[in-house]
């Protein structure tokens, strides 16, 4: 049923390591478990009263409305404004010289941004939004490096009510293009170009062609503007009357705006996520909900205590890591934060030490993938800095092996450190399962126990529950308040994707398999769909094989998720090749250029780790690709039962070529 071995599985069931807070831990702990009573007591009462932690231009008197379900409503006659909460409200509470942000960059320049500085840049520039022509409810895309302006603007289009949607600066030109049409964005704010790997990686220039002439494409140009920041300070091509340098317009603008209210289910933001077809969705998330779970969770999972805490955050703003938990959750909890630009081992494998000991973080929030990179190199280089500021661990994105929790707790965390495995989606918007540091014993390779005001089940096919020692299909059974309100710009699929499946329970349907141990904590088992999750991203094998056969070259293809030791699953990819152009060409080095050919088309983070070239594909007499069998060739396992395929000899011919 899902990628995880049964070996693997066993494995994990044997794990009996526990680990309970310790008293000190505890003694000045942000979460209580009483948290869980009063959310019991009352689930719609306790969220209203996380909401009421946030500034409300309008009190609301409503706290859910799940009338029409599955189209949510929380807090629906409120009013805030969500760059107002992140920013102007610690301004005005006395805290504007509090750092909002630590930046590095990965040459080694720093910058140190206060909450007043910070907001009055978002000031500035949602006047500079104004000026072009950006109002409430449009939208834009922002392609950017990790800088403090990618975090200025991302607040800025929050305060003037238009929504943002983040396109990852890894993604390719053809990828932004998608999402900028999907979306109709108004207005691109992108850099230069920004550092990684010790060189300047360009942004402008892919912006300039998913925006190339659309002669004959059949797609409208919405795209007016493209707003500028100079970081790489590399050579740009630039279009007068639609580029605008950010450094000639920002600065000069006033430092006067009035945040204005909009209503709490005003949308937020567009975030683009690979779905099990080609084409990424565009999960639409609102404001009022959204920015109570983000900070709520953000305080009580990492502990935060804004006065003392230096928080950090590895993820990119492009995925959804990155908004809930550099931008929403942490500023509106007034937290100074950590913010890197560039690669973990750039310059040095140990760069990521150097920063926790140069700025004394004191919470450090990242994924597996990054973790068993570190424990694949060693435990001399984190053991060269001092680390002993860290005092809470995070993982997310995928799930964590005992071996790399355990890793990561001795190595990183001193041997001290609680860690809290923290299980959310995209579309959850928010963090939903996870361990409360100072409260819960924690089980090394679990993601434990709903967060409070959370309902969630394992149930079977039919939606019965499993019961605990089983395993199934993890659902949430009601509805929260960050949850997405809908696919942008396609409600039927957002009903299909996520609530047919469970219709008559009413259940959301997560497209993860899970396993509940006998005190009933949940531990995660991988994608039971065909989205593959690689360095805790998700891509989808579709869209990945959509990219394979628009090569001229390639007749047919099929990509699998094959288990992965540092990156947790690597795309592999069987082609066949055309007739017709193995006539023509040679096939040597083929498999090379269809590697690179991926990373071009949607971004390298896609780029199979393996291309075998093959004859033939397996499929059902039905013609549907077993997956399930290449993944067994791609993991180098003897192939199971291949008793439905039309073809039972295919597997030992792509066994053989393989080899
Ligand atoms: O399969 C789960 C896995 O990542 C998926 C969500 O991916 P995305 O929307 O890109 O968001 C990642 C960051 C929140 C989930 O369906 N996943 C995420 N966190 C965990 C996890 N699997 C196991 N344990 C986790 N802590």
């Amino acid at each position: 049923m899902t990628d995880t071995t049964s070996s693997q599985i066993d494995h994990l069931f044997n794990e009996d390591r526990r680990f309970a807070p310790s008293d000190a831990f505890a003694a000045d702990a942000v979460a209580t478990k009483e948290l869980y009573a009063e959310a019991e007591a009352d689930r719609e009462a306790f969220w209203a009263e996380q909401a009421r932690a946030l500034h409300w231009h309008k009190p609301f008197t409503e706290v859910l409305d799940w009338s029409t379900p599955p189209f949510a409503k929380w807090f629906d006659d409120g009013e805030l404004n969500v760059a107002y909460n992140c920013l102007d409200r610690h301004v005005e509470a006395g805290n504007g010289d509090r750092v909002a942000l630590l930046w590095e960059g990965e040459p080694g320049d720093e910058r140190k941004v206060t909450y007043a500085e910070l907001t009055d840049e978002v000031k500035r520039l949602a006047n500079v939004l104004g000026d072009l022509g950006i109002g409430h409810g449009d939208r834009v895309a922002i392609y950017m490096p990790m800088i403090p302006e990618a975090i200025a603007a991302m607040l800025a289009v929050a305060r003037i009510g238009a929504i943002h949607s983040v396109v990852f600066g890894g993604f390719s030109a053809d990828s932004l293009r998608s999402r900028i049409d999907d979306a109709g964005a108004k207005l691109v704010i992108t850099a230069d170009g920004g550092y990684r790997k010790g060189k300047v990686s360009p942004l402008k220039p892919a912006v300039d062609m998913a925006l190339a002439d659309r002669n004959g494409s059949g797609v409208q140009e919405t795209v007016e503007h493209v707003l500028v920041v100079q970081r790489g300070k590399n050579a740009v091509e630039w279009t007068e009357g639609r580029d605008v340098w950010w450094h000639d317009v920002v600065p000069q603008a006033s430092g006067e705006h009035e945040a204005q209210p909009f209503p709490a289910e005003n949308p937020l933001f567009i975030l683009y996520t690979s779905g099990t077809t080609g084409k990424p969705k565009g999960i639409l998330h609102t404001s009022g909900g959204y920015l109570t779970q983000a900070a709520f969770t953000h305080k009580v999972v990492h502990d935060i205590h804004p006065e003392t805490d230096v928080f950090w955050c590895t993820a990119d703003i492009g995925w959804v890591t990155g908004h809930s938990y550099v931008t929403y959750g942490p500023l509106a909890n007034g937290t100074t934060q950590v913010l890197y630009e560039g690669t973990p081992d750039t310059p040095h494998p140990g760069r990521w030490w150097e920063l926790v000991e140069k700025y004394g973080v004191t919470i450090l929030y990242t994924a597996p993938t990054a973790i068993r990179s570190f424990m694949k190199l060693g435990r001399a280089i984190p053991k060269k800095f001092d680390l002993s500021s860290l005092r809470l661990l995070g993982s997310v994105g995928e799930p964590i092996n005992p071996e790399a929790w355990m890793w990561y707790r001795k190595i990183i965390g001193g041997k001290t450190t609680p860690i809290v495995d923290t299980w959310w989606q995209t579309e959850t918007g928010a963090m939903m399962i996870s361990a409360l540091p100072g409260v819960t014993e924690t089980k090394p390779g679990s993601a434990q126990v709903p967060l409070p005001g959370i309902a969630i089940d394992v149930v079977d096919e039919d939606g019965t529950h499993v019961g605990n020692g089983n395993g199934g299909l993890l659902v949430i059974t009601k509805p929260w308040p960050s949850m997405l309100r809908g696919i942008w710009g396609d409600p039927e699929r957002f009903v299909e994707t996520y609530w047919e499946k469970f219709q008559k329970q009413g259940y959301y349907f997560a497209g993860d398999g899970a396993r509940l141990d006998d005190d009933g904590d949940v531990w995660f088992l991988g994608r039971v769909d065909d989205v593959m999750n690689v360095s805790g991203h998700r891509l989808s094998t579709t869209e990945i094989e959509s990219a394979l056969v628009a090569n001229e070259a390639v007749a047919e293809a099929a990509v699998v998720g094959a288990s992965d030791e540092t990156t947790g699953q690597a795309v592999a990819a069987f082609v066949i090749i055309k007739q017709s152009y193995l006539a023509a060409n040679s096939p040597d080095g083929l498999a090379q250029t269809l590697r690179l050919w991926v990373g071009e088309q949607i971004g390298p983070i896609a780029r199979p780790r393996d291309v075998y070239i093959v004859e033939e594909l397996p499929k059902t007499r039905s013609g549907k690709i077993m997956r399930r069998l290449l993944r067994d060739v791609a993991e180098g396992r003897e192939v199971g039962d291949t008793t439905t395929l039309a073809d039972t000899a295919v597997m030992s011919v792509i066994s053989a070529q393989v080899r």
